[in-house]
């Protein structure tokens, strides 16, 4: 893996978020200059994370992707932007595609490199084509493709933290209930958060350039990470092992699945579409790229550090 310093600055935008902080954190960690943008309102997390941001010699600005406007400034001098946003609760198509006027400010601004935001699979693929939030995200990667930009799609999969220990996809650990999608025995990926950062972090460690021969070069396209094979009954069985008990287990059977997925409330189909990629072993990126020399944790480290915290 590369060592030497690049150095392209750049913008995390979604910075304050739990995937985005840990980006700017392990960019920052690697010598690379990073600029952390936020809209103005606060909370308690946000107040800490910026904190630790600050302390880690990053620079703050201030900006909304609603109001392109303001992402002028936070786009000069900038060389990479990473979109980290989300809106799990709001309305997430809106900010998918509030998405297309940063990479216009971007591209104004000389920005080279535009990575959007996501994190989880591919959306060209047929599977998703009937959902819009997918279309949308589809939407935003031809449009990047489109730009002219160089560009890179992290594809990570399942997060842990989500995955493995969020009642809403499967497992409620502090009440010892799961509710295993299909019959849970397909092999999902999962990977950290902290573990997608640090790869993220790996890999724009790399100048950019003309890649030519060598492979270690940053390439256009999708960037799929490497994570931890596993089924969500491997999941419950370890769980169940280290904690001693029986879970109590309710099954979302394909038939079920399929029904929600054509409900009108979106976090039905949401999780409809996760369960039926989930029961169909869709849940597994193709083509991991390599990542010599750097560890990542795997699923049963996260479940023992789940367990220890209880
Ligand atoms: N594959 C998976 O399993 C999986 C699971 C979870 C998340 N994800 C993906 O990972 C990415 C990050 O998710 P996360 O959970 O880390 O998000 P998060 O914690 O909810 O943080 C979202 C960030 O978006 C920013 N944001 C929201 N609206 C904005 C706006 N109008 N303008 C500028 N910034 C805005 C917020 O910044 P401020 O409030 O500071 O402005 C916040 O820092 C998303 O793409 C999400 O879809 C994938």
């Amino acid at each position: 893996m590369h060592t030497e310093t690049n150095t392209e600055k750049t913008l995390v935008v979604g910075a304050t978020g739990a995937l985005g902080h840990l980006i700017c954190l392990a960019l920052a960690r690697r010598g690379m200059a990073v600029r952390a943008l936020t809209r103005p309102s606060t909370t308690p997390t946000k107040e800490q994370r910026l904190a630790a941001l600050a302390a880690a010699g990053i620079e703050i600005v201030y900006g909304d992707l609603f109001e392109p406007a303001s992402l002028k400034e936070p786009c000069c001098g900038i060389d990479i932007v990473i979109s980290v946003v989300s809106d799990f609760y709001g309305d997430q198509s809106r900010l998918v595609l509030a998405q297309l006027p940063l990479l216009e400010v971007a591209k104004r601004a000389g920005v080279t490199t535009f990575m959007p935001s996501d994190y989880g699979f591919h959306y060209d693929d047929p599977y998703f084509a009937h959902e819009q939030l997918y279309i949308d995200k589809q939407r935003v990667v031809t449009a990047v493709e489109e730009s002219g930009l160089d560009h890179h799609f992290v594809a990570a999969a399942c997060f842990s933290e989500w995955y493995l220990a969020h009642p809403f996809l499967g497992f409620d650990v502090p009440n010892r209930k799961a509710v295993l999608f299909g019959d849970g025995s397909k092999p999902f990926q999962t990977i950290r958060m902290s573990d997608i950062a640090k790869l993220v972090a790996a890999y724009l460690q790399i100048p950019r350039g003309p890649a030519g021969d060598d492979e270690r070069g940053r390439k256009n396209g999708w960037l799929d990470l490497p994570g931890t094979l596993v089924s969500q009954r491997q999941v419950l069985d370890l769980y169940q092992e280290l904690l001693g008990c029986s879970f109590e287990v309710s099954y979302l059977t394909l038939a079920r699945l399929e029904e929600m997925a054509k409900s009108v409330e979106p976090s039905q189909r949401f999780q409809a579409n996760v369960g039926l990629g989930f029961a169909h072993g869709a849940a597994v990126l193709a083509d991991p790229h390599p990542f010599p020399g750097i560890e990542i944790g795997t699923a049963e480290d996260f479940i023992r550090e789940v367990v220890n915290a209880q």
